[in-house]
């Protein structure tokens, strides 16, 4: 999955002949998944037309603060459209607006919101090639740059004025690659190696039948593509589950028995820098698992069981560097027992879910959770859907790593 997908794009276009490459360029975002709002100078609206780019990008297009020809306009509001963008990015950057970005001379929507933006902004300059290095086009390069700009540079080719030589706007493949690159490498757990363990387990009693539960997974499964979002290798391993993951960042490995589970922990926790074991390990399997089929000959039935080994706790005791999450079940003195959990199994984070909130448990899509941490800080977090669960447990991992 591309890093621009779910990413909130706004496009800046200039006037340049490169404009009519903007085209592509907003259908190769939408394509990766972002969501665009495109802002036009005056001038970029000779070379492509507002029409082409609000039904590519499937948003109205942005070009002057307020629309002159319909009595009830609204004044565009460049505060809000800056702060709603995750990634500015303008291009074509003329020389014309390069100087203006440097100088912050705001006379159209697009050099306003450019000012008012705090996220990351990236522009792609396209010029004749005298004008992309002539010294006030290299100042405003390095001046931009000073502000924490990142610059796309040009290609070299044929240019309109029918010269060759560097100042060619890059090629809209070109700029999403750069982009997906650059944004990857800034992602907060990149290099991190995390192992989670999601789902059930199940404990066979013969060829046909097992002890298991009705963890679903989901839980598991959206902390590791939270966590794949955010730029780490995972590590998932599942017992039985109905769920797959598609991306290339998430190495899913999937077990059957408590058993598998922990020799497939303990074969990758060395490795890793976090591990999060949300799985609902059985904590008893059958002391004796029959070869064949077992037949329905007496009256009663009875299977004698023997406790499973507690990956979590193994894992705390094997601890090195790693960062150990573990999640708690409880029905009653939640926070105390939760704690205890913390020292017995050597824990830096407990996830706790008490049946006693609405919402929380298994097969449940939203999930009420309460994070303690080994120092005993205790913090309840709101009822929420499982994905936003997740995001919050990797915003603990994140906020270990500032540290
Ligand atoms: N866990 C594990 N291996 C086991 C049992 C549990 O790794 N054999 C992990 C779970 O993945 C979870 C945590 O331990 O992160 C807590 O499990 P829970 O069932 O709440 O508690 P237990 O430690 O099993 O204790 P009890 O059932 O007595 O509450």
């Amino acid at each position: 999955m591309s890093v621009l997908s779910g990413k909130k794009i706004l496009l800046g276009i200039s006037g340049g002949i490169a404009a009519y490459k903007t085209a592509s360029l907003v259908r190769l975002f939408i394509k990766a998944g972002a969501h665009v709002q495109v802002i036009m100078t005056p001038a970029s609206k000779d070379f492509v037309t507002p029409l082409t780019l609000s039904t590519l990008s499937k948003n109205p297009v942005h070009a002057t603060f307020f629309n002159e020809e319909d009595e009830d306009a609204q004044w565009t509001n460049h505060v809000e459209l800056g702060l709603w963008a995750d990634v500015m990015l303008i291009a074509p950057a003329t020389a014309n607006t390069l100087s203006k970005m440097v100088n912050g001379n705001c006379d159209n929507l697009l050099i306003a919101t450019y000012l008012s933006a705090k996220c990351p902004v990236y522009f792609a300059p396209a010029m004749d090639l005298d004008m992309y290095k002539h010294p006030s086009t290299v100042s405003s390069f390095t001046t931009l740059k000073q502000f924490g700009n990142i610059i796309i540079p040009a290609e070299t080719g044929e240019l309109a004025s029918g010269l060759s030589g560097e100042g060619r706007m890059a090629e809209p493949e070109n700029i999403i690659a750069f982009l997906e690159k650059d944004l990857e490498s800034k992602l907060p757990l990149k290099g991190k190696i995390i192992l989670i363990t999601a789902g059930p387990t199940y404990e066979a009693i013969d060829p046909v039948r097992f002890i298991g539960n009705h963890s679903s997974g989901k839980m598991g499964f959206d902390i590791a593509i939270s966590a794949a979002n955010l730029g780490s290798k995972v590590i998932l391993i599942s017992g039985p589950t109905h769920l797959s993951v598609q991306d290339s960042n998430i190495n899913l490995i999937r077990v059957t028995s408590a058993k598998e589970m922990y020799d497939a922990c303990h074969h990758y926790f060395p490795s890793v820098d976090v591990a999060i074991c949300a799985a609902a390990v059985a904590d008893y399997k059958p002391k004796l698992v029959s070869n064949q089929k077992i037949k329905k000959s007496d009256a009663e039935f009875i299977i004698e069981l023997e406790k499973t080994k507690d990956i979590l706790a193994s894992l705390g005791q094997s601890k090195k560097k790693q960062f150990l999450i573990g999640f708690a079940l409880e029905t009653e003195n939640e926070i105390e027992n939760a704690k205890l959990k913390i020292q017995k199994k050597n824990l830096d984070l407990i996830v706790l879910n008490s049946l006693q909130d609405e919402g929380a448990g298994f097969g449940k899509s939203t999930n009420k959770i309460t994070f303690i941490d080994k120092n005993f800080l205790v913090e309840p977090m709101d009822l929420k859907s499982k994905e936003l669960v997740a995001i919050d447990i990797m915003n603990k991992v994140i906020t270990h790593y500032e540290k």
